[in-house]
């Protein structure tokens, strides 16, 4: 048994009230470890942690901040089979892409500490201004750290999404308090101990509990400064409603692939079933729902049973396509929405099929366009697809999603991908690709229910920091 730790100064400790929860596989439901519940109390020792550290790490110089990011991202490449084969146990992820998720994100911090080291602030001259002599004003733009930022990591890339936001809020001089979800922190744990060997004391705390018990007094903390959050659209509105600091939201996601007559049917096919499908569905950008062109459609949805066809389902150590989902609730979920699809009508592929949380990949023609599973959130290898008549109309049903984080065209017509990707109402759309936040140094955003503010390593690094001016006056 795997037993994490709360890290609360570099010092390790149980939960003040001795409780802890069994993190169970879930693909066997066997017990791989313990997690700590901490206290309100520990809640605040983390704060006061980070607060008391903020200074000295403000004042690190930049050269001694990489050096400690490189022996960061070196360790997370030298351990990368065992972490990535944690990540397989807890959350049931193949083991490839574990490997990928440890080995992105020691690219990402590097990247983050190399991009940081040749960012500089700015200056600006007053003379450009009407009434203003030239060098009358200056003024020195610096940009500095909010503060302690909090940063909430969901189950599905339990170090990638952990990194991308504590190692940007660390080179801008933040100090952090790290809380992941709960199936998920053992890797982060893990992360956290790589973090804290480096680490002064006190730079990254490590919180672990049940977000109905902690959760909102993290949010309202006083000693917060700034809340960096993925996870659902539900928990990233409550933060909106409460949150008293800025926040930076990556939510949910409904991305929708539209295949025009003029697609490669055949490239839009492939990179349609490795959207929806990989880690079975469990991704904030995979496919979510398809809309295709009536004259290609027969022709279409052939090549997409055959190419779904080849999904291998079992055991993600053996690298298996698809896999369990992460619990009963997130199958049962997937199963409502499949029977209510075929309530209304809906073809299915070939015979749904479910044991426990493992969901089988499954393609559902739907017909009626109050369907659910059309514009809610499946997060599971389940595939709607809906027959249009014209681009106008794929546009204007894609449009009506409460979600906006990615869109796919797929079209051999540049003409028509542009228009198509200007009127798409997305943070991102990917013309003849399957939607994807990657690679990592591109800006990643989403907007209506799907997110608030961008992300990246520029833009991540700039989002938790503030422009200080100082104005000298001649
Ligand atoms: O689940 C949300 C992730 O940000 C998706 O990342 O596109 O790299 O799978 P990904």
């Amino acid at each position: 048994m795997f037993n994490s730790k709360i890290i609360i100064g570099g010092d390790k400790f149980d939960s003040k009230d001795s409780k802890r929860v069994v993190i169970k596989s879930p693909t066997d439901g066997s017990e791989i470890g313990t997690t700590e519940l901490a206290t309100k109390e520990q809640v605040d020792e983390a704060f006061k942690s980070a607060k008391q550290a903020k200074d000295g790490w403000m004042n690190t110089p930049l050269y001694e901040k990489y050096q400690i990011f490189k022996k960061i991202s070196d360790e997370l490449n030298e351990r990368k089979q065992e972490i990535a084969k944690l990540i397989t146990e807890e959350i049931s992820k193949p083991l490839k892409d574990s490997i990928s998720e440890v080995e992105r994100s020691a690219d990402f911090i590097l990247s983050v500490a190399e991009l940081k080291r040749s960012q500089n602030g700015k200056s600006n001259s007053g003379d450009s201004m009407k009434g203003y002599l030239k060098n009358q004003k200056t003024s020195i733009v610096e940009m500095i750290p909010v503060g302690v930022v909090l940063c909430i990591s969901p189950f599905n890339y339990p170090i990638n999404l952990s990194v991308s936001k504590i190692a940007p809020a660390l080179i801008g001089g933040n100090t952090v308090v790290f809380k992941p979800s709960s199936q998920g922190s053992l890797s982060g744990y893990i992360l956290a101990e790589i973090f804290n060997k480096y680490l002064p004391s006190g730079v990254i705390n490590f919180i672990t509990g049940a977000g109905s018990e902690i959760g909102d007094y993290l949010i309202e903390h006083e000693d917060l400064d700034m809340i960096n959050f993925t996870g659902s659209t539900e928990v990233g509105q409550h933060i909106k409603k409460i949150s008293k600091v800025p926040y930076l939201l990556e939510l949910g996601g409904k991305d929708f692939a539209i295949v025009s007559n003029n697609a490669n049917i055949e490239k839009s096919v492939k990179q349609i079933v490795q959207g929806a499908f990989s880690y079975s569905g469990q991704r904030c950008t995979a496919v979510k729902s398809v809309l295709v062109i009536d004259s290609i459609y027969e022709e279409f949805m052939t090549m997409l049973k055959e190419e779904t066809m080849k999904l291998t389902v079992g055991n993600p150590i053996d690298n298996t396509n698809i896999s369990c989902l992460i619990n009963m609730k997130a199958a049962d979920f997937a199963e409502e929405l499949a029977n209510e699809a075929i309530a209304k009508g809906a073809k299915p592929s070939w015979e749904p099929k479910r044991e426990d949380n493992l969901v089988y990949p499954l393609i559902l023609e739907v017909s009626d366009i109050t369907t659910r599973i059309l514009f809610e959130e499946q997060f599971a290898p389940i595939l709607p697809v809906y027959k249009v008549s014209s681009i106008d109309e794929a546009i204007h049903l894609a449009n009506r999603s409460k979600y906006g984080l990615q869109a796919d065209v797929f079209t051999n017509d540049i003409n028509e991908a542009f228009n198509m990707a200007r009127k798409l109402e997305v943070g991102t759309v990917q013309i003849n690709g399957k939607s994807d936040r990657g690679p990592d140094n591109f800006p990643f955003l989403g907007i209506k229910a799907s997110g608030s503010g961008t992300q990246g390593i520029e833009e991540s690094i700039k989002a938790m920091q503030r422009e200080k001016v100082i104005v000298i006056n001649l």
